[in-house]
């Protein structure tokens, strides 16, 4: 399936919370935090970079969302990839990858040297990452799923610190 990604403007918000919610979601059960863990990253100033909240597109119908955020790593700017989200209408149709692809080749091109993820090492090992422990990097996650994509040679290592909005998420209190 092949999709429209684009950056999302402010008249996506609504629809990109509905698709975060409806990916997250299992069906019958209450919504999860995570449209209000995009919301707050959005007004998060340090955090928060318009070029990387990307969504795709279908038939004019917003279908999936990806967000990259600001974090340091060693001191040195990185990005986090969350959430990633596919309604599951469309989902297993290549949109996540799609998604997944166009954030990494456009902080490629912004000069962007580091992604850490928390996800399933099954769907984000194509994208070439990689155990974040592996490459030197600690952080408040740890195990197979805290993983990293080095768009560099420099990339930084050393400990990644995230936005507060990320332990807020860990906590329940969004
Ligand atoms: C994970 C998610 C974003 C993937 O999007 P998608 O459009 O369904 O994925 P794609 O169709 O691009 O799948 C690409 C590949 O990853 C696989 N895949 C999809 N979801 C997967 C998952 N949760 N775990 C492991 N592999 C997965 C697919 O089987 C496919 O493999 P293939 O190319 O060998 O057929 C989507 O399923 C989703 O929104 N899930 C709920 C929210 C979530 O868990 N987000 C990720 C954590 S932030």
């Amino acid at each position: 399936m092949s999709v429209l990604v684009r950056p999302e403007t402010p008249e996506d918000e609504a629809a990109v919370a509905a698709v975060v919610t409806a990916a997250f979601t299992a069906a019958g059960a209450e919504p999860g935090p995570e449209a209000a863990f995009v919301r707050e990253l959005r007004r998060e100033p340090g955090a928060y970079l318009g070029r990387y909240s990307l969504v795709a597109v279908d038939a004019g119908d917003v279908v999936g969302h990806v967000l990259a955020s600001r974090i340091s790593v060693g001191g040195a700017p990185a990005l986090a990839l969350a959430p990633v989200s596919v309604h599951p209408l469309h989902q297993s149709g290549g949109v996540g990858r799609q998604l997944v692809e166009r954030v990494l080749a456009e902080a490629t091109a912004a000069g962007e040297t580091l992604v850490l993820v928390l996800g399933d090492p099954a769907f984000y090992s194509r994208f070439r990452f990689e155990p974040a422990s592996e490459v030197g990097i600690t952080g408040p996650y740890a195990g197979a799923e805290f993983m990293a994509r080095r768009l560099a040679a420099d990339a930084p290592v050393g400990e990644a610190v995230y936005s507060p909005v990320f332990a807020r998420l860990e906590q329940g209190q969004l």
